[in-house]
């Protein structure tokens, strides 16, 4: 028979026992909880990608990731949602070695980068697409993609039909300049470029930002389909809730820290995240 002063939530986890073991996090959610930095270290365990107890920032004496952690597990799609300046784009940049890290590590496979120089990244298999200004507008869009696998120039053939695949459009209209595609269309010559040093970890900044609904659609089902092909992907997006429907795993980040982490349906749900982050449209849904 079940104790009737035992609360077990959705998983089966017993909250009660929990609370009691560790007061810290009282009256956490469990995807507060999970955020927690010793539940979060647990959970991290053994992943291909993680940052610890991370602070950057640009502006000497200004801390903007205030102990962020993070981790990606192999094959895992990872959204990462938050409000305007949480740090989202700060963390991405810091993760590929374009921020110094002010204190905290970054590993990959276990491997130390903290702070490792971004070429020295995409050799070791990450794969990079800023928020802004990520194609060359005055290369074809065959050079640009060329420019992607600078580092192995002789798998270029075969790259380029496995990303064209993926972006028909990028095999239809190689020879076009890519200052004259539409916003969408860049998008796409950006994830493709970052494609072609088939890398194992991909790192997207906001790639549905700016986008009409259909070319937003089409963004988050082929970055599903990337990831089906084998390609773990860390994915920072305004479209908070789109985001969090094709995620494995979301992240709420506020003021530079890590505050939720849980399956996307999860974050979806709580209605603290949904009060404080996914606002009156989540509801209306
Ligand atoms: N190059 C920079 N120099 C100085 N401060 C910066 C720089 N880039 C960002 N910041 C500051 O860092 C903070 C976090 O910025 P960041 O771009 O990481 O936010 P974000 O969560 O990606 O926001 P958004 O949703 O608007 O893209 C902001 O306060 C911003 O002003
Ligand atoms: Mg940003």
């Amino acid at each position: 028979m079940s104790d009737p002063l035992i609360q077990v939530d959705e998983s089966g986890e017993d909250l009660t026992r929990v609370d009691q073991a560790t007061p810290a996090t009282a009256g956490l959610s469990p995807a507060e909880k999970a955020a927690t930095s010793e539940e979060h270290a647990r959970l991290a365990e053994g992943a291909l990608v993680r940052a610890d107890d991370l602070v950057a920032g640009y502006v000497p004496g200004v801390n903007i990731l205030r102990g962020c952690d993070f981790y990606l597990q192999d094959g895992e799609l990872v959204g990462i949602i938050g409000p305007n300046g949480a740090g989202k784009s700060t963390l991405l940049k810091t993760l590929f070695g374009l921020i110094p890290v002010r204190s905290g590590s970054v590993t990959l496979r276990g491997e130390d980068i903290t702070s490792a120089p971004a070429h020295r990244l995409v050799q070791l298999g990450v794969g990079y697409v800023p928020q802004n200004n990520n194609v060359f507008p005055s290369l074809t869009l065959e050079e640009n993609l060329q420019m992607g696998v600078y580092l192995r120039p002789k798998s270029f053939k075969e790259r380029f039909e496995y990303v064209a695949e993926l972006f028909p459009l990028l095999g239809e209209r190689r020879k076009a300049k890519a200052g004259t595609l539409s916003g969408g269309e860049r998008q796409m010559v950006a994830m493709g470029r970052a494609l072609m040093m088939d890398p194992s970890v991909l790192l997207l900044d906001e790639p549905s930002a700016g986008l009409s609904p259909a070319y937003q659609d089409e963004v988050f089902i082929r970055c599903r389909r990337i990831n089906a092909t084998g390609v773990s992907i860390i994915m920072v997006e305004q479209n908070a809730r789109r985001c969090l429907q094709i995620c494995d795993r979301g992240y709420v980040l506020d003021q530079g820290r890590n505050a939720y982490t849980a399956s996307g349906q999860s974050l979806m749900n709580d209605p603290k995240v949904i009060e404080l982050y996914l606002g009156t449209l989540a509801k209306a849904q």
